[in-house]
């Protein structure tokens, strides 16, 4: 059977009727490539020097892996001269990248987290990128991007997705038109479309949450894990097994490929903070691919596609994955609040 490339896909969704537009597609193609460098990289691991930290901390105050800051710049250079975005933003820069003036500019914003699961890349375990593009505002027309130019709530992406490096580097993504995958083809250097309909089943009975947070957590969290925990023998009466990679993307990707929900709460360490994952870089592209395929998102009262971001690096709570189960944590949140 001869299979897809990305490009024909993305040629194909060009042509249909919901057009794709020739400067998304570019975009696609580009951070795709990029991923392709990244994905290289990662695979040298020792043998490349691409291992261990720097002494630099990134804006969150984390320190920063020597995998962080080379991914931060292959896609910053990777899609600077293309003529298709107006500016980016990345969990490891402090504030936004504009398009440097020698090139043109175009109308896409561009978000990403460039190495997703950095405590992982030591220790060979699957770890990401996942990117989410907005539209710029029309507001912005003929003047420079502002910070405020991508405070737009996640229902706005016109697309998202993300790169696995793991047993197999994958890319999976959204255009808005469900979800899809592809595998990367070593020798042929070309993604090549695997998965055409990626869809998330309703039930579950696998969840992943880093359960070393339990007694921090909030009493419908507590209620909603337990139950899950006692298995047959309570509330719930089915046994449910549990996963934690600690890479969104590898939890993601199983729970887009076999389904599972996926939760990261609020937890009183940090009573301020309203999560530990990013709105911007993580949740709202993830939380568009897990819609898309089917899936719910909450933070646990509202969808995040709907949230109003108030700055660049915000935080939030997250929930998702397959739906019965999402609804049901998000519903025993909602009854704690009332
Ligand atoms: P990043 O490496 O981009 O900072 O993200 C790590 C995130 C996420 O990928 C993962 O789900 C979570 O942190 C793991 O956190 P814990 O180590 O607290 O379990
Ligand atoms: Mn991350
Ligand atoms: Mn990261």
């Amino acid at each position: 059977m001869k299979r897809k490339t990305l490009t024909q896909y993305l040629v194909e969704q060009q042509r249909s009727a919901n057009a794709l537009h020739a400067e998304l597609r570019l975009l696609i193609e580009i951070v795709s490539r990029a991923c392709k460098t990244i994905s290289h990289s990662v695979s040298k691991g020792a043998l490349g020097g691409v291992l261990g930290s720097l002494e630099s901390e990134n804006v969150q105050g984390e320190v920063q892996k020597k995998l962080d800051v080379i991914s931060n710049e292959v896609l910053l250079e990777a899609n600077e001269w293309g003529g298709h975005l107006a500016a980016m933003a990345s969990e490891e820069m402090e504030t936004i990248h504009l398009i440097p003036n020698r090139y043109p500019k175009g109308e896409y914003l561009l978000l990403f987290d460039p190495l997703d699961g950095s405590s992982n890349i030591d220790v060979n375990v699957s770890i990401g990128t996942i990117f989410s593009v907005l539209k710029a505002p029309a507001s912005a027309s003929g003047r420079d991007i502002n910070e405020s130019d991508f405070l737009q709530p996640g229902r706005t992406q016109v697309a998202a997705g993300y790169a696995i490096y793991g047993p197999q580097t994958m890319l999976v993504l959204t255009i808005g038109q469900g979800v899809v995958g592809f595998t990367l083809d070593r020798e042929m250097g070309s993604w090549v479309l695997t998965h055409e309909n990626l869809i998330i089943p309703e039930d579950t009975k696998e969840l992943a949450v880093n359960m070393s947070n339990m007694r921090h957590w909030a009493p419908p969290m507590k209620r909603y894990v337990q139950e899950c925990l006692d298995g047959t023998s309570g509330e719930r009466d089915k046994n449910f097994n549990m996963r934690w990679i600690a890479s969104m993307v590898a939890d993601v990707h199983r729970l887009i490929t076999r389904g599972g929900i996926f939760m990261y709460p609020w937890d009183d360490r940090e009573p301020n903070k309203p999560g530990k994952l990013r709105l911007m870089y993580e949740a709202n592209p993830m939380s568009m691919l897990v819609e898309q395929a089917g899936g719910m998102a909450t933070n646990g009262t509202s969808r995040i596609l709907d949230i109003e971001p108030h700055a660049l690096h915000e935080r939030v709570s997250v929930m998702l994955g397959s739906k019965n189960e999402v609804a049901r944590v998000t519903q025993y949140h909602l009854d704690a609040a009332t």
